[in-house]
């Protein structure tokens, strides 16, 4: 959501890779950025100017000298009103050409004219990337500030597998919506949040656990994050995406979620406890297989309440599903976990994996209810969030 009518330079280098940088231009747009394209002349031998110009809507930028004024005075007019600059795919070359400071192409002066933040994603091969040459430009830039989107491991030119492939235009697109909130209303704040479901275990190879994946927790993790916040996310095992810059701690079982959150509420505001976690536990876990024939029934402990054990945060975070009376019921577990917010939901269905939407309300402590209609759990997370900021306006950061 911060990328929404943020000025976007998109610096596209003489890789293999250029073709992504279509993708990546193209999600800039759905995320609805302003996006203008600036292409090396190598970069033009990969793709032509005229595939970007078709996603953005855009005039593309390749050449530093034209005869037109008009031009030339838009061209640096680009730097100034710049929100964020990204380079994707990145070469070693251009990268040096950063760490030295050259200004010998148009990106290369645009990038020297600005004094919007720069992100920059290398693509190169391994023995590239590595070489120490490279690694010590990285390094400089890195010390001025230069935010780099470190290459993934996997497939390169020529079918070597190494580390040196352009980082995935998702990790990209996060890493800039990281770096747009930095300064925003939620910065200087720590923020607790947690996700998915717990997984307590009956033996070596089962468990009981909960169909909730996360989704929930990992959009409330990235819209603090993008707000600014310094967050740390407890979550079940998973295969949803991770945050860029936000602290991620993997744990399986009630217990374990306890003792993260324990630790990582020292000095945290808030805690936002989205993960389902379960009420109860084998009360032994058997040595090897349950086998068949053995066990007909399981005896069960109850586990920690882990919104009732902790009482250091400024603001607590409840959420809730409810089969009847779901607004009554939650209004009375914010009492009795002593929360400031609970977020109700009525369950609907007979099972299945959280929704990318939702109809919830947000019930306070004062006993307001803000009745939301059905949304994204994007959208959701930023109500949730926007009550957050408002609770903790009394509070010196
Ligand atoms: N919760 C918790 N520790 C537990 C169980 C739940 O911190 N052992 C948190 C959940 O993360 C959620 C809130 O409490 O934010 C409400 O969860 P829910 O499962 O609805 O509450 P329960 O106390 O388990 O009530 P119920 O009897 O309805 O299961």
């Amino acid at each position: 959501m911060n990328l929404r009518n943020k000025r976007v330079i998109l610096g596209v280098t003489g890789s293999i890779s250029a073709y992504k940088a279509v993708d990546l231009a193209s999600q800039l747009m759905r995320a609805g950025a302003c996006v203008d394209v600036v292409m090396t002349e190598c970069a033009q031998r990969f793709i032509q100017p005229l595939t970007f110009q078709s996603i953005t809507g855009r005039q593309v930028y390749t050449d530093m000298f034209t005869n037109d004024p008009g031009i030339t005075l838009e061209q640096m007019q680009l730097a100034r009103e710049a929100d964020i600059v990204v380079v994707a795919p990145a070469t070693a070359n251009f990268v040096a050409k950063l760490a030295g400071g050259l200004a010998d192409d148009f990106l290369s002066v645009l990038i020297l004219a600005t004094r919007a933040p720069l992100v920059i994603a290398p693509a190169m091969t391994s023995a590239m990337y590595e070489n120490p040459q490279t690694q010590e430009n990285l390094g400089r830039l890195r010390r001025r500030g230069v935010v780099e989107v470190p290459p993934e491991w996997g497939y390169l030119m020529g079918g070597y597998r190494g580390r040196g492939r352009l980082a995935a235009n998702e990790t990209i697109v996060d890493t800039l919506r990281q770096v747009l909130g930095r300064n925003g209303e939620l910065s200087r704040v720590k923020i607790v949040v947690t996700a998915g479901g717990t997984r307590e275990p009956v033996d070596r190879v089962h468990f009981l656990g909960s169909y909730a994946a996360g989704k929930m927790g990992f959009a409330l993790a990235r819209e603090a994050r993008d707000q600014g916040a310094d967050v740390t996310l407890i979550h079940t095992p998973t295969n949803l995406m991770p945050p860029v810059g936000v602290k991620q701690v993997e744990v399986n079982t009630a217990q374990e979620m306890l003792a993260a959150v324990r630790k990582a509420l020292e000095g945290a505001g808030v805690l936002i406890m989205a993960a389902d976690v379960a009420d109860y536990r084998p009360a032994r876990v058997e040595t090897d297989k349950i086998r068949e024939g053995e066990k007909a029934s399981l005896a069960l402990v109850r586990n920690p309440d882990i919104l009732m054990e902790v009482k250091e945060p400024v603001v607590k975070v409840g959420f809730a599903t409810e089969s009847s009376n779901f607004k009554d019921a939650a209004a009375l577990k914010l009492s009795r976990k002593g929360l400031d917010l609970i977020v109700a939901r009525q369950l609907e269905g007979p099972y299945g994996e959280d929704a990318d939407s939702s109809q919830v309300s947000i019930i306070a402590k004062d006993g307001s209810v803000t009745d939301l209609p059905l949304q994204s759990i994007e959208r959701i997370a930023r109500e949730v969030l926007r009550k957050v900021s408002v609770l903790l306006k009394p509070y010196p950061r």
